[in-house]
């Protein structure tokens, strides 16, 4: 049974926090990646891609737990059975895919034997070299990217259908906490 009818202020303040900063990275990475960067200037930059990767981690694991305790609030407008399934599986997808990230850079790197410095605060050290595991560190951190890059923009468009078409309470209530019977 869900707790609440709409998002409270830390749910929102989580909930942006983690889109702005998950949508940033997925460029990010795309740019280190295809960007065409020189040698000498990727390098800092993966450095800071995997500090802030860290840091997503940290709040990605606070914001998920809050979530769960929480619950989710039933939909803001009745919808087909399909459609609630889907955002079902959409939400707990995002979620997923916000701590895989993390977790599979940095098991790629460490298991390269590379120590994930974190602007300089505090390190994750470098492992004993599994060429394995840090191959399925890349592949995972590769393919969830995609995925998490397609499953964002379906999740983006479905909050503009329901804010522009349906015009119920879906993107007001994560924007300002609006539910049916006034904002929390
Ligand atoms: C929210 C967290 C993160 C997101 C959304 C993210 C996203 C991405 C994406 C979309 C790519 C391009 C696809 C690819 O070639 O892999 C990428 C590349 C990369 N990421 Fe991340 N990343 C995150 C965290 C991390 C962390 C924590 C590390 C390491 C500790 C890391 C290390 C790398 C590296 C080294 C590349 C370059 C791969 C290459 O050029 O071949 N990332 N990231
Ligand atoms: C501009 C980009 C975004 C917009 C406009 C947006 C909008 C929304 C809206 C309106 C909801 C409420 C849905 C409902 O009540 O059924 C929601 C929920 C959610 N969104 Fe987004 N979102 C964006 C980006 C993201 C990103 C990048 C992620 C994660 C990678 C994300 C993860 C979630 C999750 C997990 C929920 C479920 C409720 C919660 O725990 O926050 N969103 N989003």
């Amino acid at each position: 049974m869900p707790k609440t009818s709409t998002y409270d202020f830390i749910s929102r303040v989580n909930h942006w926090v983690i889109a702005l900063v998950v949508i940033g990275m997925i460029g990010f990475g795309l740019y280190l990646a295809y960007g065409g960067l020189a040698r000498e200037d990727r390098g800092p930059l993966i450095a800071i891609h995997k500090s802030i990767g860290v840091l997503v981690f940290g709040f990605g694991v606070w914001r998920v737990l809050w979530r769960i305790v929480q619950g989710f609030p039933a939909s803001a407008s009745a919808m087909p059975a399909w459609q609630e399934t889907a955002s079902k599986f959409a939400h707990w997808g995002l979620m997923a895919g916000t701590l895989l990230m993390p977790l599979s850079g940095v098991l790629s790197s460490v298991f390269r034997g590379r120590a994930v410095e974190v602007f300089g605060w505090f390190a994750i050290p470098a492992q004993t070299e599994i060429t394995w595991l840090a191959s399925l560190g890349s592949a995972t951190h590769q393919f969830v990217g995609y995925g998490l890059a397609a499953l964002v923009t379906v999740h983006v468009a479905a909050a503009l259908k329901h804010h522009f078409h349906d015009t119920d309470l879906t993107l007001k209530r994560m924007l300002r906490g609006e539910s049916q019977t006034g904002p929390s």
